[in-house]
């Protein structure tokens, strides 16, 4: 089938223009590639729902790192933001990682910069730096375990109740982590995530007016006031996992509006309401980096091969040693 027009284009311009021919059905050709080219595609939860209908695992930070780890493709594509396919590269040094759009960042890995992380660092010497998976390979080689929001709590009390800690680089997770395992000696860096810390907690209150039997769920990104009136606080998985097991039938949900599509699927006859931002006119309960993918970029990422993540030898190895212990302590705890 003919699928992608403007040949010239392309050689001229790169695959980036190349543009998708009308009439291509994009969902076939996309697992038309992934038999022939032994590809697999990892999709985070906040994807668009047709990226996660069309992906062979979708799921939280922490299950696509171990699906990262485990998988036998030649090829990941990952469909989510920069920091993640880095991870799968650095558990995967000989496989081809691709990320549709190299742009995907993430604004909480871009809040903790590597200069400003080692003087931090070098200013607490003897603390266990246990860093957010949502950060980049620099700040990572500066770690000693990284976490996610699915094992956070877990890996800080897998610690000797005395050990000091440094947490970066989201406050929020930070601090809901320190007063929730009651650790005196804990520092928290003062990053934060554009989406979640968006979130009204006057106008959840407002929508729970209206729905007053709804419960209110929160990533532990969320700001403190938001966690406070939370009726269940966990990853996109926890949360995902309380809808489709609790006995309520409406929630207000506060993190990315990705993860409706999976609660929607699994419980279609329930309500589910994305909470509602500060500003009225914005939609930015939408991580703009998560949504930069689309059906079309990762047709072309697989056509392509292109855009390849790559990464320096020797900083993959500094990056990988902290990943490894949290992929250990996850296994040994049966997260
Ligand atoms: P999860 O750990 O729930 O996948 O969250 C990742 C993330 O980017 C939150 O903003
Ligand atoms: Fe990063 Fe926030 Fe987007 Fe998650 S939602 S990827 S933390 S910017």
């Amino acid at each position: 089938m003919k699928s992608i027009v403007n040949k010239s284009d392309l050689e001229e311009f790169g695959f980036i223009t190349a543009k998708v021919d009308p009439n291509c059905n994009v969902v076939e050709e996309i697992n038309r590639l992934k038999k022939e080219k032994n590809a697999v595609i990892l999709a985070h939860f906040y994807q668009e729902g047709e990226i996660q209908d069309i992906a062979d695992y979708v799921g939280d930070s922490l299950a696509l790192a171990q699906h990262a780890e485990a998988t036998q493709a030649d090829i990941i594509l990952f469909a989510g933001v920069h920091f993640m396919a880095e991870t799968a590269k650095i558990l995967n040094p000989n496989k081809k990682v691709l990320l549709p759009d190299l742009k995907a960042g993430c604004s909480l890995a871009d809040s903790c910069n590597p200069v400003d992380f080692e003087k931090f660092v070098k200013e607490h010497p003897d603390y266990t730096v246990i860093s957010y998976i949502n950060t980049t390979a620099e700040i990572k080689a500066l770690t000693d375990i990284i976490c996610t929001s699915s094992n956070a709590m877990q890996i800080v009390n897998s610690l000797p109740e005395d050990e000091k800690i440094l947490f970066a680089p989201d406050r929020n997770l930070g601090n809901y982590i320190k007063s929730s395992t009651g650790r005196s000696n804990f520092v928290v860096w003062e990053g934060a995530c554009h989406v979640h810390e968006q979130f009204s907690l006057e106008r959840i209150l407002e929508l729970k007016k209206t729905y007053p039997d709804a419960k209110i769920i929160a990533h532990p990104e969320c700001q403190k006031p938001i966690l406070l009136v939370a009726d269940h606080i966990g990853s996109t998985l926890s949360l995902l996992n309380f809808t489709k097991t609790d006995t309520a039938t409406e929630y207000i949900v506060a993190t990315e509006t990705g993860i409706l599509h999976q609660m929607r699927k699994f419980h279609p006859e329930k309500t589910f309401l994305a909470a509602p931002p500060k500003d009225s006119t914005c939609a930015c309960n939408d991580c703009s980096y998560m949504k930069l993918n689309t059906m079309e970029k990762i047709y072309k990422a697989l056509l392509y091969e292109l855009p390849e993540l790559t990464m320096d030898e020797e900083l993959r190895k500094k990056s990988e040693k902290p990943i490894r212990r949290m992929l250990e302590i996850s296994a040994k705890l049966g997260l």
